[in-house]
């Protein structure tokens, strides 16, 4: 493959690096993703994570294994286990079915990989129109560079609009059970220079009540046909609060999150994780041992909660999605 790079993912033209986002913010280790056996696990352990980010890594980590001259009966094989690898993120299976399909697995992997980056543009483009100066933006799990091939989805817009030299000031949640918000956001912000302030989820609803964020902007790891969406787990309870205060509230996701095939919700798959993250977080338990928990990674937010939705090509109202607009935006060059 040719020589790419992006925040936590690289290839230097003969090996696959994900950066290790268990480790940061203290540490930033490189490890290698070249086979795909490899790949399933770091994607499952959440070395790599993020919808797109698993997408593009899982299909570049394939074509890595194509170039070593494999038989199509191994591509297939590795193909299907790293499609396996996480059940929510649609993404991956967005990824996996273009790369079965490819006559040339390299050029594929690199073309996910650099549109990837385009749709991060669009997004960023179209939802910075939205945010005015001096607002307060609130924000879940980690969507940033991180999480894509690009500048990322809720994370992206942020980042344009400060660019763009809007004063903002941003909140970002810790993210229950595994700190996405507090290790991997605040490591993005703090990079990035953009004011911001770390708050646990449940100072979430104080923050919105004493009027000091007025937007709410997350990302998605699957949409459905009727505009409800899957996301880090709390972004419904967001999305409640949200309304409840009338801020709005917007989902950040490219078209290839978009999974006409749900025609709502209900039918997007849940990953539920080990109930030991739940209990404490890498060698710290504060739960008594055994101590039973529920662990669901995602949670689904109905339409009716999202103010528009913010896609790479362009931001869609309730009504549009109500209308059955993702149909017509996403009905071609979709699985
Ligand atoms: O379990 P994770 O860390 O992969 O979950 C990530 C999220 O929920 C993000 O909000 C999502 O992937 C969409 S934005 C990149």
């Amino acid at each position: 493959m040719n020589p790419f790079d992006s925040l936590g993912l690289r290839h230097d033209g003969r090996r696959l690096w994900v950066l290790d986002q268990t480790q940061l913010p203290d540490a930033e280790v490189w490890l290698d993703g070249s086979a795909p056996i490899a790949m399933v696990a770091l994607i499952r352990r959440l070395a790599v994570r993020g919808a797109p980010l698993i997408g593009v890594a899982a299909a570049a980590s394939l074509a890595t294994f194509a170039e070593a001259g494999v038989s199509a009966t191994e591509y297939a094989a590795a193909c299907s286990a790293l499609r396996g690898a996480r059940p929510t993120a649609v993404n991956l299976m967005w990824a996996m079915d273009r790369m079965k399909g490819a006559s040339d697995p390299v050029r594929e992997a690199q073309a996910i990989f650099e549109e990837d980056v385009r749709l991060c543009e669009g997004m960023a483009t179209h939802g910075a129109a939205l945010i005015q100066d001096g607002e307060g933006i609130l924000t879940h799990c980690n969507t940033g560079g991180l999480a894509t091939a690009g500048i990322g989805t809720a994370l992206g817009v942020i980042r344009r609009a400060f660019e763009q030299g809007k004063r903002i000031q941003v909140y970002a949640d810790e993210t229950r059970p595994l700190l996405q918000g507090g290790r991997l956001t605040a490591w993005e912000l703090r990079k990035l220079g953009i004011p911001s302030t770390l708050i646990t989820d449940s100072m979430a609803a104080l923050l919105l009540r004493d009027g000091k964020v007025q937007r709410v902007l997350v990302g998605s790891d699957r949409v459905a046909a009727n505009g409800d969406f899957a996301n880090k787990v709390g972004t419904y309870g967001l999305a409640v609060q949200a309304k409840h205060h009338g801020v709005p509230f917007h989902p950040v996701a490219p078209f290839s999150t978009v999974d006409l095939a749900c025609p709502d919700g209900a039918a997007i798959p849940i990953e539920e994780r080990d109930p030991a993250e739940v209990r404490g977080y890498g060698s710290l338990r504060w739960a008594p041992e055994g101590m039973p928990a529920w662990n669901p990674s995602f949670d689904v937010t109905p339409v009716d909660l999202v103010t528009s939705l913010v896609l790479d090509r362009g931001v869609f109202s309730t009504a549009d999605l109500n209308s059955g607009v993702l149909i017509r935006a996403c009905g071609t060059g979709m699985k």
